[in-house]
């Protein structure tokens, strides 16, 4: 029976523990080091327990080790023993390997052992697993995708409960999807973790998640919501990673999307992946992104394909890491949702219109819903521009900003026509 060592025993930890007593597995959970070890006695029963790592590093019985803790330097410290030690690994830990894995993965490629990370990836979502085998062999041109759930969940309850931003984020934490600090979930950096570590699949190279054009969702209103419902849109933060010409361009960003969108109907917290192969067509993964037991279960079903001596195509392949530079967003072309906070006076529209022109981009519609009377504070005024240069809107934006009539630009969104 194959011995498991793990490392953290919080919302997954516990979920990985409550399967692996409920079920009859091929495995057994022998020794667990978390932080507050004996504030937890009841749930480790009589499971070795600890808060120093040597517990579970030092013992050589144990032959893999399952890292839950979160944060990054205390797991990079076990991850780098574990491997030394010739311990296969499996970590939910994306931000450690956005930030690290290019050492880690070549560290394990050195000892011949593995890191299994199904369950940093979009949670439950089995998509590590079938871009490794069903897919390695694609030419996968276009990958898009919701990658967190928090998000998720607060952009799809602003618009069936009518909430603002902060109640449905509050929302989200209550329910636990947040990451320990949510700014790296609202400001899209958690999914720029995740997309880093698909789009090395799919590119079968290394992308740098610092080099992902990142913008998150705080700045999203009720006001943006409910203009795009009328309008018979949807706004989701969208994960991309489209391959043109040779080049990558990688992007998470707010988006809108039509009706008709594969990711239309992915609501709450849940995550999906759409991808178009070039032989095999378009497939689509829909599941929880988040949460103590369907992470638990992606964490479970690695321990099983490692003890079952299936091979990582890192290994299979004899993969040769190489650094990948992607190409620039801001030199794509998508039409654009905009919305101004504007003084209520004449003329301003002719000098928004007018900075726009000088710019070259076209506008496709307007609106502003402000009272008949002159009101002396700002009001939201919503423009749909034609397709245009991204570096043309950026550029134009700060124009715009310069204005007197025009308090500030919170948000721009592209429109996804895919
Ligand atoms: N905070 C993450 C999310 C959890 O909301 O999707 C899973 O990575």
């Amino acid at each position: 029976m194959l011995k498991v060592g793990l490392f953290g025993l919080g919302t997954v930890g516990q979920g990985l523990l409550e399967i692996s007593r409920n079920s009859k597995l091929p495995f057994e959970i022998v020794a667990i080091v978390d932080r507050s070890y004996k504030k937890k006695s009841k749930i480790t029963g009589n499971i070795a327990a600890s808060d120093n790592p040597s517990l579970i590093l030092d013992d050589n019985d144990i032959d893999l080790v399952v890292e839950l803790m979160g944060g990054i330097d205390l797991p990079l410290f076990i991850i780098r023993e574990a491997l030394d030690k010739k311990k296969n690994v499996i970590t939910a830990n994306k931000f450690l390997l956005a930030e690290h894995g290019f050492a880690l993965f070549t560290k394990a490629q050195d000892n011949g052992v593995k890191i299994g990370f199904e369950a940093a990836v979009a949670g439950a979502i089995p998509v590590i697993r079938n871009l490794e085998n069903i897919f390695w062999y694609e030419d996968i041109s276009l990958l898009e995708g919701i990658l967190n759930g928090t998000t998720n969940y607060i952009l799809t309850k602003m618009r069936t409960e009518k909430k603002e931003y902060e109640y449905a984020l509050k929302d989200a934490q209550k329910l636990g999807f947040a990451e320990a600090d949510p700014t790296l979930d609202v400001s899209g950096m958690d999914a720029a973790h995740k997309l880093a570590l698909l789009a090395s699949h799919i590119t079968k190279s290394w992308i740098e998640y610092k080099s992902i054009y990142v913008r998150g969702i705080e700045n999203i209103r009720l006001n943006d919501i409910l203009w795009t419902e009328k309008a018979g849109y949807r706004i989701r933060l969208i994960s991309r990673c489209q391959r043109i010409d040779g080049k990558v361009y990688l992007s998470v960003e707010p988006s809108i999307i039509l009706p008709g969108h594969y990711l239309w109907d992915v609501e709450n917290e849940n995550n999906a992946i759409v991808f178009q192969g070039m032989y095999s067509g378009i497939h689509m993964f829909v599941g929880k992104g988040a949460g103590s037991l369907p992470t638990a279960y992606s964490v479970l079903s690695d321990i099983m394909h490692i003890t079952q001596g299936n091979h990582n195509p890192y290994l299979m392949h004899n993969f040769v890491w190489r650094y990948n530079h992607p190409g620039s967003v801001e030199d794509k072309e998508s039409a654009f949702y905009m919305r101004l906070l504007v003084m209520d006076e004449p003329g301003v529209l002719a000098d928004i219109a007018k900075v726009l022109s000088e710019h070259s981009i076209s506008i496709a519609s307007v609106h502003q819903d402000a009272p008949i009377q002159i009101s002396d504070h700002p009001v939201d005024l919503i423009l749909i521009t034609h397709k245009c240069l991204r570096k043309s809107l950026q550029t134009s934006i700060t124009a715009l900003e310069k204005l007197n009539s025009v308090k500030s630009v919170p948000v721009f969104l592209p429109i996804d026509e895919n």
